[in-house]
């Protein structure tokens, strides 16, 4: 089966915005405590922090990490987690039935997010609290001294302030299962109420308000019209979220589901272009897809963990979905989506980045590890930077049952006009092999050279990584692209993840 793509340096989407590449710590199972934080590890730092962890952090090169929840944060005082650590308390945590020892809090994670290389996307929790909560925690992160708030950060430690410049205004508050739940009307209005009194400290913040959970809510989306009627004018960005499934173990329809997430993205910026008419307003609200990923694998082993947890346990290893080669295809077309879909996707996070459906595992006292979707998540973050670029794609299709027919060659690219390199991300999604060829134009008259070309194929689909087998699933050298004038060709062996960096 063959392929064709043209790519031409004027044909562009937008200039991709790097949190695009974001990811998420919540306090959810073994992500901070024995995740990022062990202060008994053997590679722990002065401040507890694992270092092993760190160091594969910072090799993803997450540009924000949005903390601490989740729908953790909808029952969460932040003033639990600063102070002296021995006067923290220990809360119950009401989103997932644990005990939360506050050991980690906001000066531990800023820290962190320094040691890692990373900004802080900080959540309010407008579940149990509200306005006054989140006024207040701002004053306290991002004021320079001389108020009560203030004064309180730099006596525990913290001179500068934090300087967070994005905040979520709380999480998922269309979904019931979230602590204080709200209608479309109730949350607006208090959203709306909290980023006026956010904005009366800074104009400059730049303010996430709660969409819809998943596509398939039945608020969703007159949630965002209604959401969006409210609160347009102190928004920037709608917050997205969803998760994939493979339960059904049907491999063609479960990479097909990215066509779900297009749709998706599709008509939420359709609500944006409405209320923005509705409102004669000329500012634009962007999407920020703050929660994506594979989500399934740990299910049982949740409903076990939670069924028949005695009392409240601390840390107990929740959502570990170990992802297997499969799951590299489909986190390779999510990632897709969005560099295509970059106009209005401004910002997009990985949930989550260790151990809580994550791409770094750890062990308590032992090894960490990159999972297998790890790698297509580090390439496009270290080469999806730059003008994501309006390709025209002619590729054999195959039809799902869930979305009808999608073409089997997914392909996204990005032109990095510093390097001058053009990254091309391929996912071979169907069964066959394709052979493709690449039209390169307008990139000047320089015949283009191959300078890396990365390979993700395995026999079994359903190979995993592991602490005793870490390389099981990894990339491997590219073999058999070649350049001939501005025309390049590869082969794409059926259910295959590969990515192609040129200099033009
Ligand atoms: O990422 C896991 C959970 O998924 C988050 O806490 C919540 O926001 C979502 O439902």
């Amino acid at each position: 089966m063959k392929a064709t793509v043209t790519a031409h340096a004027r044909y562009i989407v937008s200039e991709i915005d790097p949190r695009l590449y974001g990811s998420f710590i919540e306090h959810l199972g073994r992500a901070v405590y024995t995740g990022i934080y062990e202060p008994g590890h053997a590679t722990a730092d002065e401040h507890g922090m694992r270092r092993d962890v760190i160091d594969l952090v910072r090799e993803l090169n997450v540009p924000i990490v949005r903390y601490p929840g989740g729908n953790f944060v909808s029952a969460y005082n932040w003033e639990d987690g600063v102070g002296p650590k021995e006067q923290r308390p220990v809360r119950l945590d009401l989103a997932w039935h644990t005990s939360e020892s506050n050991e980690v809090g906001l000066h531990e994670f800023a820290d962190w997010c320094s040691s890692v290389g990373t900004e802080m996307m900080m959540a309010v929790n407008l579940g149990s609290r509200g306005l006054d909560e989140a006024r207040n925690l701002l004053e306290y992160t991002n004021h320079p001294g001389g108020s009560y708030w203030s004064d309180m950060r730099i006596q525990n430690g913290r001179t500068e302030p934090f300087d967070i410049k994005l905040w979520c205004l709380g999480n998922e508050m269309d979904g019931p299962w979230q602590i204080g739940h709200k209608t479309a009307d109730e949350y607006g209005r208090l959203a709306h109420e909290t980023a006026k009194a956010m904005r009366a400290f800074d104009k400059s913040l730049e303010l996430v308000v709660c969409g819809s959970s998943n596509a398939k809510m039945a608020t969703y989306p007159s949630w965002e019209a209604t959401v969006l009627d409210h609160t347009y004018n102190e928004v920037d960005y709608i917050s997205l979220h969803m998760y994939f499934d493979n339960k059904a173990g049907d491999t063609a329809n479960y990479l097909a589901q990215s066509q779900k997430l297009d749709d998706y993205i599709v008509s939420v910026a359709g609500v944006i272009d409405f209320i923005k008419a509705k409102k004669r307003s000329s500012k634009t609200v962007y999407i920020s897809f703050d929660e994506w990923n594979v989500w399934y694998h740990s299910a049982e082993q949740d409903k076990k963990i939670l069924g028949g947890a005695e009392g409240w346990p601390f840390a107990p290893p929740l959502l570990e979905d170990i992802y297997n080669f499969e799951d590299v295809l489909q986190v390779g077309l999510i990632l897709n989506t969005f560099i295509r879909r970059s106009n209005v996707v401004r910002i997009a996070c990985l949930a989550q980045l260790v151990n809580v459906i994550a791409p770094i595992m750890t062990e308590p006292n032992g090894a960490a590890w990159r999972q297998t979707t790890f790698y297509p998540y580090l390439f496009a973050s270290l080469y999806g930077r730059g003008r994501a670029l309006d390709l025209s794609v002619d590729s054999p299709t195959y039809s799902a049952s869930a979305v009808g027919e999608v073409p089997s060659l997914d392909v996204s690219a990005v032109h990095d006009t510093e390097t001058g390199h053009v990254a091309f991300f391929i996912v071979n999604r169907s069964d066959a092999p394709v052979r493709a060829e690449f039209s390169i134009e307008g990139f000047g008259e320089t015949a283009p050279v191959i300078v890396d070309h990365q390979v993700m194929t395995h026999a079994d689909l359903r190979a995993v990584n592991s602490a005793a087998h870490p390389d099981n699933v990894v990339p491997k050298r590219g073999e058999g692209a070649r350049i001939d004038g501005s025309r390049l060709s590869a082969d794409f062996a059926g259910y295959s993840y590969q990515m192609i960096r040129i200099k033009v």
